[in-house]
C-alpha cells in the first residue's frame, strides 16, 4: 500500500461549524489536508466550509445518528474519494452541580460525548478498515483524568470515552489502523464562555486557557506523527493524569483549586462599570 503523505489526506471533523473543530479544520486545509466539515448545525457548517475554499466542503451531521454517519462518509467520499482521518471532536456540556441539572441534560452530555463518538468510531472502523488504511483521533479532555466539582457527567463521559477509546485501540493493534487520542485542557470556545457564565464550573478557571489554535496545532500534527495520547500542558498534565488516580489527595487539592478559580473567573467577568 503507498504511504500517503501529510499533504494528501482526507480528514473528516465532527463539530467543525466552532470552537476547536473549526480551528482544526481550518489549520488542516492551509497544511493541505482536504476537509469535509461536519456538525450538527448545518447553516453554521455551510458558512464555516465556505470561508475555507476548494480544499474544504460541508455535511450536516449529528453525531448521535448512524444514519447520519453514513451520509457524511458518503459525502467525503463522493467530495474527495476517500476518508484518511477522522476527528472525532464534537462534544456538549451543561453546567451545573449534579443535583441541579436535570435527568434530561445528563443524558445528552452523555448521549454526544461517548455514545455519539462511539457511534462515530464504529462507522469509521468498517469503513477504513474495508480501504485497509485509517486513523482515528479523539478529542477527550483532560477531565477524563480528574473528578471535577461542577464536571461530573462531563467527566464521567469522557472518562468512558478514554476508556473506549483505548480499549479499541488494543483490540485494533493488528489491523491496519492508527488512534489517537487528545485531551485538551480549558479552551477558549462558546463551551468555556457557557462555564464563565456559572459559578460552580469556576474550576475551569484555575489554570491559564489555551486557543483552540494552539489545540488545532496539536491535532494537525498528530495526523503526520500519530501519538497515542496528548495531554495539555505536557508537563502539568502528566501531574494531572498521575493524580486524579487519588480520590483522597483530589478532595484536598481540588477545593483550594476551585477557589483560584472562583477568583481568577471574578477577574475574568466583565465589569460594566469599569469596563466602559
Ligand atoms: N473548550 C474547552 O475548554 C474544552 C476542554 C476540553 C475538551 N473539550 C472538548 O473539545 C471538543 C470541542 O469543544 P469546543 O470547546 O470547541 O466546543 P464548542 O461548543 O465551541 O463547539 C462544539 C461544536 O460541536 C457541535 N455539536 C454539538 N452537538 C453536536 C452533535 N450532536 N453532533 C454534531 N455536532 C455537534 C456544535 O454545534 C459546535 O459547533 C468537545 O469534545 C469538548 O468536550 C473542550
Amino acid at each position: 500500500m503507498a504511504v500517503r503523505s501529510e499533504r494528501e489526506q482526507v480528514v473528516l471533523v465532527t463539530g467543525a461549524a466552532n470552537g476547536i473543530g473549526a480551528a482544526i479544520a481550518e489549520l488542516a486545509v492551509a497544511r493541505g489536508h482536504r476537509v469535509m466539515l461536519t456538525d450538527v448545525d448545518e447553516v453554521a457548517v455551510v458558512s464555516r466550509a465556505g470561508s475555507l475554499g476548494s480544499r474544504a466542503a460541508a455535511c450536516v451531521l449529528d453525531i448521535r445518528s448512524p444514519e447520519g454517519w453514513t451520509r457524511a462518509f458518503e459525502a467525503a467520499e463522493a467530495d474527495f474519494g476517500r476518508v484518511d482521518v477522522l476527528v472525532n471532536n464534537a462534544g456538549i456540556t451543561h453546567t451545573g452541580v449534579t443535583r441541579d441539572l436535570r435527568s434530561r441534560h445528563h443524558r445528552d452530555i452523555v448521549e454526544v460525548n461517548l455514545l455519539g463518538t462511539i457511534t462515530g468510531v464504529c462507522a469509521a472502523l468498517e469503513r477504513m478498515t474495508a480501504q485497509g488504511h485509517g486513523h482515528i483521533i479523539n478529542i477527550c479532555s483532560m477531565t477524563s483524568f480528574l473528578p471535577l466539582p461542577g464536571y461530573a457527567t462531563y467527566c464521567a463521559s469522557k472518562y468512558g470515552l478514554r476508556a473506549f477509546h483505548h480499549s479499541v485501540a488494543i483490540e485494533e493493534r493488528d489491523g491496519p489502523l492508527d488512534f489517537t487520542i487528545i485531551h485538551p485542557p480549558s479552551t477558549r470556545t462558546g463551551m468555556l464562555e457557557q462555564e464563565m457564565a456559572d459559578p460552580s464550573c469556576a474550576i475551569a478557571f484555575a489554570e491559564k486557557s489555551y486557543a483552540p489554535q494552539r489545540i488545532a496545532q496539536a491535532v494537525v500534527d498528530a495526523i503526520a506523527t500519530k501519538p497515542v495520547e496528548v495531554v495539555f500542558p505536557p508537563l502539568a498534565g502528566r501531574v494531572q493524569r498521575i493524580a486524579g488516580v487519588f480520590p483522597r489527595l483530589m478532595r484536598r487539592v481540588l477545593p483550594l483549586a476551585e477557589a483560584r478559580g472562583l477568583r481568577r473567573r471574578e477577574r475574568l467577568l466583565p465589569h460594566p462599570a469599569t469596563d466602559r
